[in-house]
Order: C-alpha cells, then sequence, then structure tokens
C-alpha cells in the first residue's frame, strides 16, 4: 500500500468505539485492502484512562484532553463516539475547523445541531458520514444518499428503535406487562440506564428527523411534529389489536401528502401481514417509496456494538477513498429545499383504533356512534366482549366493559373534538386509549 495511513482521533472507547477499533485490528480485516490505505489510531478520548478496555488501542494513545486530540494537525479524520448533545458538539466543531472529516454515530448530536454541523463542515470544505447514527448497522443513508439519487422519495415508514420493538415483542409475545420487559430489556444491555428517549419516542423521532431531511429535503424539528413513545402502551390493547388482524409497533413516518409533510412517531396498529409488522425483537426496519424504484425494504441490527461499528467502518472507507468527499458536498446536505411544509396534527388523515370503558347498558354504543357520527366519523368494527373487566358492585351494580372502536378513515382533529364530547357522558369511563392505524 502506498498512499499514507490514514490517521485517526477516536472520540470515546465504549460500546460502539471499541468494536470500531476490533474491526480494524481484526487478523484478517479487509478494511484497509478495501479502503487501499491503512489506518493509524493516534489518539483515544476518554473519560477515564485508568478503567480497564475490551480492546487494545496503541501505548499512548488514551488521553482525557478531546480537543488536544482533534486539533492535532497529524489526524485526518475525527471519530465522535461518545455520545451527548454539549461536548460531542464542541469536539465536532473544532474538528471541523482544524480541517478534519468528521464521522459520527450521534443522532441526538445531528438531530439538534445538524444545521451547524453541516454548514461548518461545508464551509470548511470537509465532509460529516453519519451512517451509523441512522438504524444502526442498516446502511440507510448509503441506500438514500446515493443509490436512490434517481428518486423523488415520497414515503419512510420505519421501526427505528430497537429497545422499544423488543419491549412490544415480548409483551405480546409473552403476555408480560410494559414495566416487567423494560426491567428485561435494561439486564440486557438493549436499553439504556435511563430509558426514557427509547420509549418516549425521541430517539426513534430523532433518527426519523435525520432521514427526512435527506430523504425528503426538508428540515424538521422535534417540536413540529407529533410523537408519542410505548410507555403507557397496554397489552390489552395489543392484543385486541391482534383480534382485528393488526399488530402494534413504535411508526415512524414521514410521507409527502401534496405539497405537505406528514410526520409522526407514535405506536401504530400494522395489518399483521406486512414485513415491518412482523419485525420483532431490537431489529429496525425501514420501508421507503420512491417515484421510480417503487417500494424498498431494508431490516437488520438497528443497534449494537458489531452492527453500529460495521457502519461507522463503512463511513471511514469512503472517507478513505475519496468517496464520502464527493458525495457530502453534492448531495447539498442539510438544506430545506423541499417547500415542503408540515402537517399540523388535527389534519392527519387515517384510521383509528379506539378503547373506552363504559357502562354495560342499553343506548351506550348508541351514544358513542352518535358522537363519532356528528363527528364526520364512522365506525369501521366494534369489539365489547361480554365478560366485566370491572366488579359490577362497584358501580352500583352497572358492570364496566371495555368498547373497541376501529374507525374508517377520518382527521386527528375530528377524533380528538369526539373525544372531548366523549368524555362528558357519564356512561363513558377512562381510559380513553387511541391509536393510530397504518392502512
Ligand atoms: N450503543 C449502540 O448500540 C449505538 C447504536 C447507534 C448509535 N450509537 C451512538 O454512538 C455513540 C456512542 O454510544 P456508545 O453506546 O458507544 O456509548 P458509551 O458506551 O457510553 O461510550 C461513550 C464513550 O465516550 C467516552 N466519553 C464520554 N464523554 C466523554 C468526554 N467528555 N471526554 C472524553 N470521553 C468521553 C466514554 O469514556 P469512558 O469510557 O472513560 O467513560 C466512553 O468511552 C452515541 O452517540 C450513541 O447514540 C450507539
Amino acid at each position: 500500500m502506498s498512499e499514507p495511513a490514514i490517521r485517526l482521533a477516536i472520540l470515546g472507547l465504549g460500546t460502539v468505539a471499541s468494536g470500531v477499533v476490533r474491526i480494524l485490528n481484526g487478523p484478517n480485516s479487509p478494511v484497509s485492502c478495501r479502503a487501499g490505505r491503512s489506518f493509524e489510531i493516534r489518539h483515544v478520548a476518554v473519560r477515564d484512562t485508568s478503567r480497564p478496555r475490551e480492546v487494545e488501542v496503541p501505548v499512548n494513545s488514551l488521553t482525557t484532553d478531546w480537543l488536544a486530540a482533534v486539533s492535532d494537525p497529524e489526524v485526518d479524520v475525527v471519530l465522535e463516539l461518545m455520545g451527548g448533545t454539549t461536548i460531542a458538539r464542541e469536539a465536532v466543531l473544532a474538528a471541523i475547523a482544524t480541517g478534519k472529516h468528521v464521522i459520527t454515530a450521534n443522532k441526538a448530536l445531528l438531530a439538534e445541531h445538524g444545521n451547524e454541523v453541516f454548514a461548518a463542515a461545508r464551509k470548511a470544505e470537509v465532509c460529516v458520514a453519519y451512517e451509523a447514527a441512522v438504524a444502526g448497522g442498516i446502511p440507510i443513508i448509503a441506500a438514500v444518499g446515493r443509490s436512490m439519487t434517481g428518486n423523488r422519495i415520497v414515503s419512510i415508514e420505519a421501526i427505528l428503535n430497537g429497545t422499544s420493538n423488543f419491549i412490544l415483542s415480548e409483551m405480546l409475545g409473552k403476555h408480560r406487562q410494559y414495566e416487567d420487559v423494560l426491567a428485561e430489556a435494561q439486564a440486557l444491555g438493549y436499553a439504556e440506564a435511563d430509558p426514557a428517549m427509547d420509549v418516549d419516542g425521541t430517539d426513534a423521532a430523532q433518527k426519523l428527523i435525520l432521514l427526512t431531511q435527506l430523504a425528503l429535503g426538508k428540515k424538521v424539528e422535534l417540536k413540529d411534529f407529533p410523537r408519542q413513545g410505548i410507555d403507557t402502551l397496554e397489552l390489552a390493547d395489543m392484543l385486541y389489536a391482534e383480534e382485528l388482524g393488526y399488530r402494534v409497533k413504535l411508526l415512524a413516518v414521514a410521507r409527502v401528502v401534496g405539497q405537505q409533510l406528514e410526520m409522526h412517531v407514535e405506536p401504530t396498529l400494522l395489518r399483521r401481514e406486512r414485513a415491518i409488522a412482523q419485525t420483532d425483537g431490537a431489529l429496525n426496519i425501514v420501508e421507503l417509496e420512491g417515484d421510480a424504484v417503487g417500494h424498498l425494504v431494508m431490516a437488520g441490527a438497528g443497534a449494537g456494538q458489531m452492527p453500529t461499528a460495521s457502519a461507522v467502518v463503512s463511513d471511514l472507507v469512503d472517507v478513505a477513498i475519496g468517496r464520502a468527499q464527493q458525495t457530502f458536498p453534492q448531495l447539498n446536505l442539510w438544506q430545506d429545499d423541499s417547500g415542503l411544509t408540515v402537517m399540523s396534527a388535527d389534519q392527519i388523515q387515517r384510521r383509528y383504533f379506539l378503547r373506552f370503558n363504559v357502562e354495560d347498558r342499553p343506548r351506550v354504543i348508541a351514544e358513542v356512534a352518535d358522537i363519532l357520527g356528528r363527528n364526520q366519523i364512522s365506525l369501521a368494527s366494534i369489539i365489547q366482549h361480554e365478560a366485566p373487566e370491572v366488579d359490577a358492585s362497584e358501580n352500583g351494580g352497572v358492570p364496566i366493559v371495555p368498547l373497541v372502536i376501529m374507525t374508517h378513515r377520518t382527521t386527528e382533529g375530528s377524533i380528538r373534538a369526539a373525544e372531548a364530547s366523549l368524555a362528558q357522558l357519564s356512561t363513558v369511563r377512562a381510559p380513553h386509549v387511541r391509536m393510530a392505524v397504518a392502512d
């Protein structure tokens, strides 16, 4: 190999960075051959240099001084694998300012500060590569950014958070409750010590923002679209959905509707026969629709050490052969040039799954149907099982039963208006469960 080695500063030596070092150090690693150059790890920045490490890095490369590492003129590429949005942002901007290409797996950083980071990189004529930031090992950024450039992409439907998907699969498969499975997800290392962003939909929404920017040319912020997690989901509703032929998934959607962008992340009923409904465990899946190629589906490990490291190293090879430097400016990334406006939540049109507890008396279903009808919502199907869920003696002898309704297509605004009226009925009790249905 006549080309000089590519010199790296790696920020972090945790889960992902250790996987990257493992691939680069692998005895039969094909990476240098594919890159046409070898890689030399100059610096590895960590918080605590005395901690035992699962991989070997060059003697004296470990440091706590991330700024010195990224500023070293002998470094060509900075791999930001520390996470967070404060020091990571400073480190990435410092790397760019001193002329380094940056590779990051940090979706939170790019979802929040992507504009700033990409503008700085364009100005400094370096590139930022982020395959690992969306859907872990699935090469979705390369597919969208390189292989679908002949298309106008009109829709993204995806499962982008493996932790949530693992929890939902376990709840349904083994009839377990949410809290119970969450504890196991943490023990297995799927969920973070603080799993809030996994289960409240934020992590999936951050990844959807990155994909939407790249695929649909629209910069969207977290506050611009509805987001709901799986943290309030009950097994009972997943079982009702099954009875109706659907499976509940935490679905991330970005879809072009005329000049508007419909976007949301929420538990959604999907027909059981769809590939996305059958994606179980900690896997991710992305379904794209392009006007030329039609439907594309990519599925695989959305997180974890080696799948994520696989994505980071593919970016590294792209930088080594100069491909990333060409595609980054050409794609004019992080431009907001689609002309799309984000649809307000009230305008979103789809079918809905609703569940209320109601008094088991004559005319109750008629009252509910009347209110829905007055809000232009028509019913597709109803489930009301005989067995009372609540002891009748607690309600003056009147049993309380769950009433499950699938509606035809309507707007979220109509559903909310109907819910407000239903809440006034003395015969309708909490909970009021509402989930979207994807056709
Ligand atoms: N884990 C996954 O499956 C996965 C998948 C996709 C994307 N990602 C993204 O990849 C990034 C890294 O995730 P991870 O799971 O590898 O994290 P991690 O295991 O917590 O590792 C973080 C590393 O960064 C170092 N670090 C943190 N703050 C630092 C600071 N101020 N100065 C120097 N070093 C610092 C830590 O040092 P110490 O070791 O000394 O504590 C640690 O080595 C995150 O952005 C994450 O969202 C992760």
